[in-house]
């Protein structure tokens, strides 16, 4: 089966872009796993596939599901043997430009990250000599690596063709992208508001600056929840508590939001920004003022 993101979530590859202030910057992708079709298509049959998983019952897509950006619609998923994921599935919108991975920025590449979650305990539980022994076996796989890679299934060309996937899911041709490119008329009065809230007195843009609508960074929004985030890594006691700035983009399809998926829509998470300790975050705004904000962040989704 084929998930073509292009398709469900009407996401572009690449787009040409003129005139406008908010450019992407450029893709890094690593030496040895340059993007190419064959690649990106073997990844995208490993990431729906469950024999990833100990007992084949689990795949990427099981948690990361195209319709939801890539995320779930539940605030907590579980892996084999029905374990709790301690946080909420992330979308994976954009990654081709992140800097680094998981709430606490902890995994420096996309082919470090797509290790992890097969050998997890909790998520897929599969050694990785195991996995391998079941592709070689397999009647697709060997010859579809063959023609990506020039080898067999092998630990790395595994991680790299899964990484090749998740580079190509991109999302660069939302409403907003158009508005700020020439077309202005395509904005109503709401949204127009919305924006300029975003960018001026509701401070949004400090951490969710344009295009990519994060800075990367990590900071603590949300009431302490016994989860220490970047702390666990960087011992300051401001990152007590901070995660990954998210991308805004595709919010209308990635439900519940935060860490721990605790706001089920966009007004709860603009009621804890009204109510956080973090004084470079905290704004109230007035209820006409919240709608204005929402109608404009839903035009990051399509
Ligand atoms: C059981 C559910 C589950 C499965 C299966 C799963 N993930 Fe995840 N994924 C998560 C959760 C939860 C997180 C957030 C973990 C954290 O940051 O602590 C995550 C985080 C990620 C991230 C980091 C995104 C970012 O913005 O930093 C990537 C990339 C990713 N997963 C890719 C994969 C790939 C590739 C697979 C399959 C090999 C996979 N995931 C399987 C639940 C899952
Ligand atoms: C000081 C930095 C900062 C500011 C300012 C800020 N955010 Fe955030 N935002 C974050 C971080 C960090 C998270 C993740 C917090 C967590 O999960 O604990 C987040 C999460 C979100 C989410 C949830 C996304 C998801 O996928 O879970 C939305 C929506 C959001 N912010 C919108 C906004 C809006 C709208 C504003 C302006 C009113 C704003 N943010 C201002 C840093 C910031």
């Amino acid at each position: 089966m084929k998930f073509h993101v292009a398709l469900v979530l009407t996401f572009l590859w690449s787009c040409q872009r003129t005139n406008s202030p908010f450019e992407f910057p450029p893709i890094k992708e690593p030496a040895n796993n340059r993007t190419s079709p064959e690649r990106i298509d073997l990844g995208e049959k490993l990431f729906f596939d469950s024999l990833l998983s100990s007992d084949s019952s689990i795949s990427c897509g099981s948690c990361h599901q195209p319709y939801h950006a890539f995320s779930s619609p539940q605030p907590l998923t579980s892996g084999v043997h029905g374990s709790l994921a301690k946080r909420n599935v992330p979308v994976l919108i954009n990654l081709a430009w992140s800097p680094y991975f998981m709430f606490e920025g902890g995994l420096p590449t996309l082919e470090k990250v797509s290790l992890s979650p097969i050998q997890d305990a909790i998520e897929m539980n599969l050694p990785f000599p195991e996995l391998i022994e079941r592709l070689k076996s397999h009647s697709e796989y060997p010859s579809l690596f063959k023609k990506a890679y020039g080898e067999g299934p092998t630990p790395s060309s595994v991680v790299r063709a899964l990484a090749a996937y998740q580079r190509s899911i991109q999302s660069t041709q939302t409403r907003w992208d158009q508005f700020v490119t020439s077309r202005v008329e395509l904005f109503n009065d709401a949204e127009k508001k919305g924006w300029q809230l975003f960018m001026g007195k509701a401070k949004c843009q400090s951490c969710h600056p344009p295009p990519l609508f994060t800075d990367f960074q990590f900071h603590a929004i949300l009431p302490y929840d016994g989860d220490d985030g970047r702390y666990r890594i960087d011992p300051r006691p401001a990152m007590k508590g901070a995660f990954k700035t998210p991308t805004l983009r595709q919010l209308a399809f990635s439900a519940p939001y935060f860490h721990r998926g605790t706001a089920a829509n966009l007004d709860e998470v603009l009621n804890a920004y009204a109510s956080t300790q973090n004084s470079n975050a905290n704004v109230r705004l007035s209820k006409e003022e919240k709608a204005h904000l929402v109608a404009f962040l839903l035009t990051l989704s399509r």
